[in-house]
């Protein structure tokens, strides 16, 4: 109830301030929760992670690791900030983020706004960080040689975060979703996982893909995770599509997140489960606002989701709605935890075309 109330106050603000406003308040404890839902359900592990629950923030959501705490208390299994670049970036010029109510929808061309390495490992560390909390890695707009960045940002942030999460599919940046191509990415994640290895502590890093790739691209990005042992994929960034909107901001050029990306991102998803014959762990995200709808990511194959654009509609308390329906929906169709449904619904159709 306090929550709609707040949701309709912040939807007369334009969306960035809103959103800002949003994670001052919950900083200030007005999110409420006794910490993650769990159960012996939900209970949950990813490329070595234990996880209360398989529901997590996305990336994009506190860029600058304002409210980690915070989040976490609402009932979230597991979050990620940044994306994070090493110097600090103003981004895009504004107005960047554009709601598109009748679509459940948003798009930004935020251009990876944020504090920069320095002030956010500042800002994490003032937080006690009780779950798991990933970084997402962005590179400088004007760095030529990406892979230096994403490293500095996985240096700086080694000892502070539980994994990492490579970034080549913000549509924002440019050039950088060419990161994606067999060569570049196979190059890229060599780098990466190299300057992983010499850390002290060892953390799963993951990549995360566009939604706008085609099958090949889709066969060549799984041959290299598979051949480099890539900890985890998530599917998927933002797109680049606008098909059957009808908000008035639809053709605001950016990446298009939310309801219409449901099917796109979780076909994606799927795609990837059958490529990579579950040897990599897949985090789904895309248009998640519904217990239903993260169920169905799992049967398609995701060990974990994320979900950003239904809070701004549905508020952060939806995580734990999500997670406690979750729940019921695993013990609905006789799923003894999270894992035993992974992929169910892949395999339930391949057994249909076999039959
Ligand atoms: C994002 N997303 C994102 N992803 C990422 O890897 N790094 C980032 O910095 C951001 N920033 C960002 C800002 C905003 C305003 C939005 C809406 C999204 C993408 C996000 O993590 C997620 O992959 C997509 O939004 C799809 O999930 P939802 O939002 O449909 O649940």
């Amino acid at each position: 109830m306090i929550e709609q109330l707040g949701l309709s106050l912040l939807r007369r603000f334009d969306p960035e301030i809103a959103h800002g406003l949003a994670l001052r308040a919950l900083r200030a404890g007005l999110g409420g929760g006794r910490g993650a839902v769990t159960s012996a359900r939900l209970k949950t592990s990813f490329a070595g992670l234990d996880l209360p629950n398989p529901i997590g923030v996305a990336a994009g959501f506190d860029k600058n690791a304002i409210a980690v705490d915070q989040t976490l208390r609402t009932g979230f299994g597991f979050c990620e900030v940044g994306a994070v670049t090493p110097q600090p970036q103003e981004g895009n010029p504004r107005p960047r983020l554009f709601r598109l109510a009748q679509d459940r929808a948003a798009i930004n061309r935020f251009g990876f706004n944020n504090l920069g390495m320095e002030v956010i490992v500042a800002n994490l560390e003032a937080h006690r960080r009780d779950g798991v909390v990933g970084v997402n890695l962005g590179a400088n707009k004007d760095t030529e040689d990406k892979a230096k960045d994403y490293v500095a940002v996985l240096q700086k942030f080694a000892e502070l975060v539980d994994f990492a999460t490579v970034n080549v599919s913000s549509p924002n940046t440019e050039k950088l979703r060419d990161l994606q191509g067999r060569d570049a990415l196979q190059r890229l994640l060599a780098e990466v996982l190299a300057a992983r290895d010499r850390l002290v502590r060892r953390i799963p890093v993951l990549l995360k893909i566009a939604p706008d790739l085609e099958d090949k691209d889709l066969v060549d990005i799984s041959d290299v995770c598979v051949a480099e042992c890539v900890d985890g994929i998530v599917a998927t960034n933002t797109t680049l599509a606008r098909v059957g909107l009808k908000a008035p901001a639809r053709m605001e050029t950016g990446g298009l997140s939310g309801a219409p990306l449901f099917d796109k991102s979780t076909a994606v998803l799927r795609r990837l489960f059958v490529l990579t014959e579950g040897k990599i762990p897949l985090i789904g995200a895309g248009g998640v606002a519904t217990a239903e709808q993260a169920y169905a990511k799992i049967r398609a194959g995701a060990s974990v989701v994320q979900l950003y654009t239904a809070m701004i509609y549905d508020g952060v308390s939806l995580g734990s709605r999500i997670a406690e329906g979750l729940d019921r929906l695993l013990a609905a169709d006789g799923h003894i935890d999270v894992t035993h449904a992974v992929g169910a619904g892949v395999e339930e159709s391949r057994d249909a075309i076999v039959a």
